[in-house]
């Protein structure tokens, strides 16, 4: 059965910091954080949003009334959930109006969440063909003022439609994953952020790639040749540099200089937004699919998600014919061009501020423009209270 990717949209906060300022302010040379780390501009979750509203608004600018009625998983892949308890997936299931004959789960492993949900939604499509699956990635990426993960930080949400038959992009079913019990990046249950060896962090992820591609390729005897573009976990978008150069080190350089063409592609969006954990792959994904040149029809693109602590995977899938039109590229360019920039003074301010940690109401100031249709409006009797305009 060909089951896929039918939908894409993203979804990031109205606000951001410029990463060249914020250097200057640091003390450190601006090319550090726009070439050496690869971002642009940050973008910032006021206490409006949360990876919920995040998640809501991404679901909110893809779904129609037909996918309402069809859908009946919502899987929400997140490390910033809002409760020890309940899912994030109930509240998107309410705030986008699914039909209720539906199951929601959250899913939680680093930025590996929404890859998991990706291959939970693949076999339940596969036992009931006729239902889609909402997948979710929404996250809030805080490593806190003056600390090395500073300029890697970001916000936003992804949301995609899975279904048979897909219009955009059919995933292969002969992925290789791999999971490895280390210590690179982890929040523990005290802490609002997380804890990291960043050093350890990106080889971990290196070597993790490099292992499940040699398995991938192993298993499928598909080589580089059979791709037309890699797309990988974008933490800060030099990565995806690193990761090509990486998983072509053993082959003729030509094959370095073909993926790095559709690099530059795969990383606008994600420059002007950050990390978004477990969203970032998909981020990519999209802006590889809107910002390149249309692919051949059956191009076939490498996918790989990286979850710290760890799991990653290697996966791909094959474009569908005249998938371009059942993207939404003129929303999302509009979700990032009309964003306000915030002074550094501004942002310091924002990532100061913090939700009740002792369980007192709060009525949340969303009086601002481009709040998105979903947002955080307060929370009464520990009761977290959404409007949807
Ligand atoms: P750092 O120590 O601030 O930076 O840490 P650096 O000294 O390593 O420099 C970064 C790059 O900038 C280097 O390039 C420098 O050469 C270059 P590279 O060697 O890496 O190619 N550079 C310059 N380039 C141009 N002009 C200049 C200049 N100066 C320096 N003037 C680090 C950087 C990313 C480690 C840090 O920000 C951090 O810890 N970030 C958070 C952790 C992270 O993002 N890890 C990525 C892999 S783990 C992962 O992806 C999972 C994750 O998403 C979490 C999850 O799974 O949930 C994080």
């Amino acid at each position: 059965m060909d089951i896929g990717i039918d939908k894409i949209g993203f979804y990031t906060p109205n606000v951001y910091v410029d990463m060249e300022k914020l250097a200057e302010v640091r003390g450190v040379d601006p090319a550090k954080y726009t070439i050496g780390i690869g971002q642009e501009k940050m973008a910032i979750a006021p206490l409006y949003h949360d990876s919920v509203s995040l998640a809501a608004n991404a679901a909110l600018s893809i779904l129609d009334d037909e996918d309402r009625e069809k859908i009946d998983f919502v899987l929400f892949g997140s490390e910033s959930g809002v409760d020890h308890s309940k899912s994030g997936a109930v509240w998107v299931h309410h705030l986008t109006g699914i039909q209720n004959e539906a199951r929601c789960v959250e899913l939680k492993h680093a930025c590996y969440g929404a890859t998991a949900g990706i291959k939970m939604a693949m076999g339940h499509v596969a036992l009931n063909p006729d239902k889609k699956v909402l997948v979710l990635g929404a996250d809030i990426a805080k490593y806190g003022l003056n600390t090395g993960g500073e300029p890697t930080q970001g916000a936003g949400a992804v949301a995609m439609v899975i279904s048979q038959n897909p219009r955009i992009l059919s995933l292969d079913n002969d992925s290789a994953p791999l999971t490895r019990n280390i210590s690179d990046f982890w929040r523990p249950l005290h802490s609002d952020v997380p804890v990291v060896d960043g050093k350890f962090s990106n080889e971990a992820y290196l070597g993790m790639l490099k292992d499940v591609w040699k398995a991938y390729s192993k298993k499928t005897q598909r080589e580089l040749s059979d791709f037309e573009a890699m797309c990988f976990h974008l933490p800060y978008t030099k990565m995806g540099k690193k990761a090509i150069q990486a998983i072509t080190e053993e082959v003729d350089e030509s094959e370095t200089k073909r993926f790095m063409e559709s690099y530059h592609s795969s990383i606008f969006y994600n420059k002007q937004v950050g990390n978004v954990y477990t969203g970032s792959l998909y981020l990519s994904l999209l802006s590889l699919l809107e910002q390149a040149p249309e692919f051949k029809e059956d191009a076939r693109i490498g996918l790989f998600s990286y979850g710290s602590g760890a799991v990653g995977e290697f996966f791909s899938g094959v474009l569908k014919p005249d998938y371009k039109k059942f993207l939404k590229k003129d929303a999302h360019e509009s979700v990032l061009d009309d964003r306000r920039e915030l002074s550094i003074e501004e942002y310091e301010t924002i990532l100061q501020q913090s939700l009740p940690k002792n369980g007192d109401d709060i009525d949340i100031d969303n009086e601002q423009v481009n709040v998105g249709k979903a947002y955080l409006s307060s929370i009464k009797g520990n009761v977290r209270n959404y409007t949807v305009k």
